[in-house]
């Protein structure tokens, strides 16, 4: 399904609601370019999931864990430099723990995209508005 926001406030709105109904395991799989809204959804997600310490500023660190209502993985493969570096990350052990694990720039991690991630794909319409595409409902 396909919605639509019209404002910042509105998808950090959206992202609140998917976070309060995340279930252990989950994985979603974020996708748009720079500017689309990725962190800013994941910041609703995030208060969805009752994480209280969120911080969206620039960082050079790829994967940052929170805790909530479940455990939060954050995980940001714009600055990655190379697909072996998902390995070596580790990345594929955040998909064991039990938590939730968000990935931004998730095309990326290729054919190393578990099946059961969920996509999500932002779509910026004009300077406000954004499609926001959720691949299971
Ligand atoms: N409807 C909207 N949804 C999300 N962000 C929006 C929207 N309208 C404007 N914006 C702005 O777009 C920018 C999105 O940035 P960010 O979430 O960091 O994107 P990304 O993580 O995809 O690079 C923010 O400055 C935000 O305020
Ligand atoms: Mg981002």
């Amino acid at each position: 399904m396909v919605k639509e926001t019209n404002s910042a406030r509105e998808t950090i709105k959206l992202g609140k609601n998917l976070g309060s109904n995340l279930k252990p395991g989950e994985i979603l799989a974020l996708s748009g370019q720079l500017g689309a809204g990725k962190t800013t959804l994941i910041q609703g997600i995030a208060e969805g999931l009752g994480v209280k310490d969120y911080v969206t500023s620039p960082t050079f660190i790829l994967i940052n864990e929170y805790q909530g209502r479940l455990p939060f993985y954050h995980i940001d493969l714009y600055r990655l430099e190379d697909p072996e570096q998902i390995e070596e990350l580790g990345i594929s052990e955040y998909f064991e723990k039990d938590g939730i694990v968000v990935i931004e720039w998730a095309e990326r991690m290729g054919e190393q995209l578990p099946e059961s991630a969920k996509q999500i794909k932002i779509e910026v319409v004009d300077e406000n508005k954004r499609k926001i595409w959720l691949s299971w409902e």
